[in-house]
């Protein structure tokens, strides 16, 4: 098939950004978003041009290295799917795609469609680990944990950090994100002294680069692990019980 790109190119994170038009020939449906890319920026590379600058790595849904805005929706239309797992099947000959970087101003543009997520990194540097000793492996495995409690954990740890989140939030906010950061953490019995000075620390540090939540509900919906909401309900519940505990110096017990 036969495609129109729009593509937004930035050569810079201060110089000014434009769309630019390229046909992208000869696309098959079994190729992925980022592999119809490499068709392209092969053949800008032969003409001499710049490639376009996009992130990727393991381009298995698993890193959360990849990620701009298709047709206006981060990761593109198709739901719970990373853009190194969208492939072109879901496109006719003939469309018009329309690509840029994820718009939110804690993740400045450093090149075309790759933007810098340090931000996201401050928020875990600020509390995302345990610092109890919590033995070798064997000794973990004896620690007993609810099913339930194991389950939510895992399905908060599934978040790739690609922030899809922040870009579909018409605040740029990283609720959902700090949430399951905290959640894979808080729900584990090896997380649980540090809880809620975790979470005291690592929402206010989200609070110094993000915009705040008001449950629009844009990250559910764009997140490519389809991370629950239900995460940033129990992030503001402890959130406020770390304020009325008095702050990060007070021990932790549920
Ligand atoms: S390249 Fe790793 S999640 Fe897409």
């Amino acid at each position: 098939m036969d495609l129109t790109l729009h593509v937004w190119r930035q050569p810079g994170p201060d110089a000014p950004g434009q769309f630019e038009t390229y046909e992208a020939t000869g696309i098959t449906g079994e190729m992925s978003f980022l592999e119809m890319l490499d068709v392209v920026n092969e053949r800008l590379i032969e003409e001499g041009r710049e490639p376009i600058a996009f992130d990727h790595d393991c381009r298995e849904g698993i890193c959360g290295s990849c990620g701009f805005m298709i047709d206006g929706q981060a990761h593109g239309p198709q739901r719970g799917t990373a853009a190194c797992q969208l492939h072109m099947r879901l496109y006719n000959d003939g469309d018009e795609i329309w690509i840029e970087p994820f718009r939110a101003s804690a993740f400045p543009v450093v090149r075309d469609l790759a933007v810098n997520r340090t931000a996201f990194d401050h928020i875990v540097q600020a509390g995302g680990y345990v610092s109890q000793a919590t033995g070798s492996a064997p000794d973990a495995n004896l620690i007993p944990v609810p099913k339930p409690d194991a389950d939510l954990a895992m399905d908060a740890a599934s978040c790739i950090a690609c922030g899809a989140c922040v870009a579909a939030c018409p605040n740029g906010a990283a609720q959902l994100y700090t949430a399951a950061k905290l959640a894979h953490l808080n729900l584990m019995p090896q997380g649980e002294p540090e809880r809620y000075v975790r979470v005291e620390r690592m929402v206010d540090t989200m609070e110094d680069y993000f915009g705040s939540c008001t449950n629009m509900g844009e990250c559910e919906v764009a997140c490519p692990k389809e991370i629950s909401i239900d995460f940033i309900a129990m992030l503001n519940k402890d959130y406020r019980k770390a304020k009325f505990r008095g702050g990060t110096s007070q021990a932790n017990t549920r």
